[in-house]
């Protein structure tokens, strides 16, 4: 989304909810402590391989530094479980940061402490301060008021950008906007609650849901409260394969979670009893190994033999996820059709994808998987909006009021 798009959405969005936007705030000269969601991933080098999330943060930063804030940034990466460790280090989202704003980013070595209240104390106007993993503190995690008031000490003003971790009730998210009576959500922050609002409130019909990824156990309650609201809900992935196996179809060696059988037969129910076209697979693509070094086969339901494991939805499939997903106004599209990282087994998942894009309805993406995905079938600026959260966008849907939106509430 453009910037000026961007502004647009979290304008309209501010005026009928009980936040406020930066606009709303006089931040000349002021520290302003932003939550910006910088847990991105990187190689085994550590370099940054999906910058989005930084890159979704950046109108607000522009915004902040053009009306003459002193910036505090402040993140987690990865789950370091409370101790710092080397491996976790903001640094490289530092680096590319100032790289990407042509400007320096100073990094203490901790969030908390000596060098970033020296740090915060002396910043002027316009000059950004990332502070270091914030996980590297158990207390973050744990939302720890007297850790919330150490983070909060270190500015005036508190704004929200981090729609990723929004689902989380850390210290960082939660406890510090309670210190800090002055505070607003960032433009992403409020792009990301108009998209995914209109998911929630009446949105136009058709209503298709795609759903793929591993576990059918990760879905059940988004699945439940989607039936609430779409008319059609296509499932693909190994949550496929549970399914499948719900019904009573034998799926060789396909990953199938055995204890979740019974819950995958009331969802189905659920579905039927209130009128929901709820589609699986027909046929699929199956192999002996998941690396792509075996040859693949076409076998319709019932059909997979010992040894051999479900990898992608089949031909009729995607041609029956192509006509639902052509005639609908709305859609929203969360988890892989099969393990799209081969190319071998992305065909599936990569249809999916052009579906969408060409569908002309509002579409919505979120979590990693299928976002990588929309990105490799190069569909993406076709998108309407490719959430930043994963969890967090479930829980949206889900109808979840989340800790991070809630506590910058101020009407
Ligand atoms: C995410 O990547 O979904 C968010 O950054 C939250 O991270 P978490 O799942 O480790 O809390």
């Amino acid at each position: 989304m453009s910037v000026e798009k961007t502004a647009m959405v979290a304008k309209a969005v501010a005026t009928s909810k009980r936040f406020k936007l930066i606009s709303d705030l006089d931040v000349e000269g002021r520290r302003v402590f932003v939550r910006v969601d910088f847990n991105v991933p990187m190689d085994d080098d550590r370099r940054i391989t999906d910058d989005s999330r930084i890159q979704g943060t950046l109108p607000t930063i522009r915004a902040l530094r053009e009306g003459g804030a002193r910036i505090v940034l402040a993140s987690h990466l990865g789950r370091p479980k409370g101790k710092p460790k080397p491996e976790f280090s903001l640094e490289p989202v530092a680096s590319h940061l100032a790289g990407l704003l042509n400007q320096d980013v100073m990094l203490p070595d901790d969030c908390i402490g000596d060098a970033p209240r020296k740090l915060t104390q002396d910043l002027r106007e316009g000059q950004i301060v990332l502070l270091e993993n914030l996980r590297f503190h158990p207390e973050e995690e744990a939302g720890d008021e007297l850790f919330a008031r150490q983070l909060a000490s270190l500015a005036d003003i508190y704004v929200n950008d981090a729609f990723g971790t929004a689902h989380r009730a850390h210290a960082s998210v939660s406890g510090v906007p309670k210190l800090l009576s002055d505070k607003a959500a960032g433009l992403l922050m409020a792009a990301e609650i108009e998209h995914l609002s209109r998911l929630l409130n009446n949105p136009p019909a058709p209503y298709v849901a795609v759903l793929g990824g591993a576990k059918v156990s990760d879905k059940i309650a988004v699945i439940e409260s989607l039936l609430l609201r779409v008319n059609c809900v296509l499932v693909g992935g190994a949550m496929a394969y549970t399914l499948l196996a719900a019904q009573g179809f034998d799926m060789g060696d396909s990953l199938v979670e055995l204890d979740k059988l019974e819950i995958a037969q009331r969802l189905l129910r659920k579905a039927e009893a209130r009128g929901v076209t709820f589609l699986l697979p027909e046929d699929h693509i199956i192999s002996e190994s998941i690396d792509g070094s075996s040859s693949t086969q076409v076998v319709q339901n019932g059909e997979i033999p010992k040894g051999f494991r479900g990898v992608d939805i089949g031909p009729a499939t995607i041609r029956t996820f192509q006509d639902q997903i052509h005639g609908a106004k709305t859609v929203f599209w969360n988890g892989p059709m099969g393990i799209f990282e081969v190319d071998m087994f992305a065909k599936g998942t990569t249809a999916v994808a052009q579906a969408i894009a060409h569908s002309g309805a509002h579409s919505v993406v979120g979590g990693g998987d299928s976002v990588a995905a929309v990105r490799k079938a190069g569909v993406a600026p076709f998108i309407s909006h490719i959430s930043t959260g994963g969890g967090a966008s479930l829980e949206f849907i889900e109808g979840v009021e989340l800790p991070g939106i809630v506590a910058l509430y101020t009407r």
